[in-house]
């Protein structure tokens, strides 16, 4: 497993507002285990949701699920590797028949595969990084758009990358995985256009997370803005209150204007 660049001891301590803005919101998370998704799934606990956190990695979800619980919040743990696409499926089982419905999915599980040139691109490295990238939110779409539509107001996002809209030398399936996650789920927003669920992709920007690491070694990783500055905007698009839909949202560029704005 590669090392995280966010270990548990450099977050604050999680605090549950059982009021927030997510109270009672039953989301669930893909690739909580560290990096953005592990953040992304403490701040929408601290917000009052309802966590249903996976990703492979057992032990790390089990150290967040004893985290959230010390906090008096609420998580349900389902360890699975999603390349093995039927375990999706029992997962929409398993949660239509627990809570009858999914307020919040989060498509942010992602690896990087290997940087090089496209040609010369390992053919089973190609086929794993689209499976995660791309295939495994299109089951996650396939298994739980019912259950969004069940919910008052159903919100799913999804983390794209600037690797996916802008062409730079050497991202090879990362880069083409991403455009054709972007085309997918702008696709699906414009089909639940005239329902209660609203979708929209997440584009982080460099942030200091294990995939970052392995993307730039020669950089400081101090340099990179750190997971927990960007959760806010999520939680922001899980709100029952967003009305955005088939949106990009562009953090760099949000980031920047707010920095201006204090200046
Ligand atoms: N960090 C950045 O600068 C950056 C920039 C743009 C976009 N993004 C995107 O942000 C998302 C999160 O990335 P990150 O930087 O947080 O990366 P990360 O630290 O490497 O985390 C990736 C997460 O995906 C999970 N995952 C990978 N393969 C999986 C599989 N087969 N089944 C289940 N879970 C799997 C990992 O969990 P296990 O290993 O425990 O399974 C881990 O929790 C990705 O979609 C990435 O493309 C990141």
């Amino acid at each position: 497993m590669m090392a995280d660049a966010t270990p548990a001891s450099v977050s604050r301590p999680l605090t549950i507002n059982p009021d927030g803005r997510l109270a009672g919101r039953i989301a669930l998370i893909t690739g909580a285990s560290r990096g953005i998704g592990r953040a992304v799934a403490r701040h929408f606990a601290a917000e009052g949701a309802h966590l249903i956190l996976t990703a492979r990695t057992q032990g790390a979800l089990e150290e967040l699920d004893d985290e959230i619980r010390a906090a008096g919040g609420q998580s349900t743990l389902s360890p699975a590797d999603l390349t093995e696409y039927d375990t999706i499926d029992r997962m929409g089982a398993a949660i239509f028949e627990r809570f009858k419905r999914l307020d919040i999915l989060v498509g942010n599980a992602g690896v990087l595969g290997t940087l090089g040139p496209l040609a010369h691109a390992d053919p089973q490295e190609w086929d794993e990084v689209f499976a995660v990238n791309v295939t495994v939110n299109w089951r996650l779409i396939r298994s739980f758009e019912p259950l969004l539509r069940m919910s008052d107001a159903g919100r799913a996002i999804f983390v794209t990358s600037t690797a996916g809209h802008r062409p730079r030398a050497f991202f090879s399936a990362y880069a083409a995985s991403k455009a054709a996650l972007r085309m997918m789920v702008l696709t699906w927003a414009d089909e639940l256009k005239n329902t209660s669920v609203r979708i929209n992709l997440l584009n982080p920007g460099g942030t200091r997370t294990a995939m970052r690491s392995k993307a730039f070694p020669g950089e400081d990783p101090e340099t990179i803005k750190t997971p927990e500055k960007i959760t806010k905007y999520f939680v922001e698009l899980a709100d029952a209150a967003c009305a955005r839909n088939g949106e990009i949202v562009e953090v760099p560029a949000l980031l920047a204007a707010e920095e201006k704005g204090t200046k």
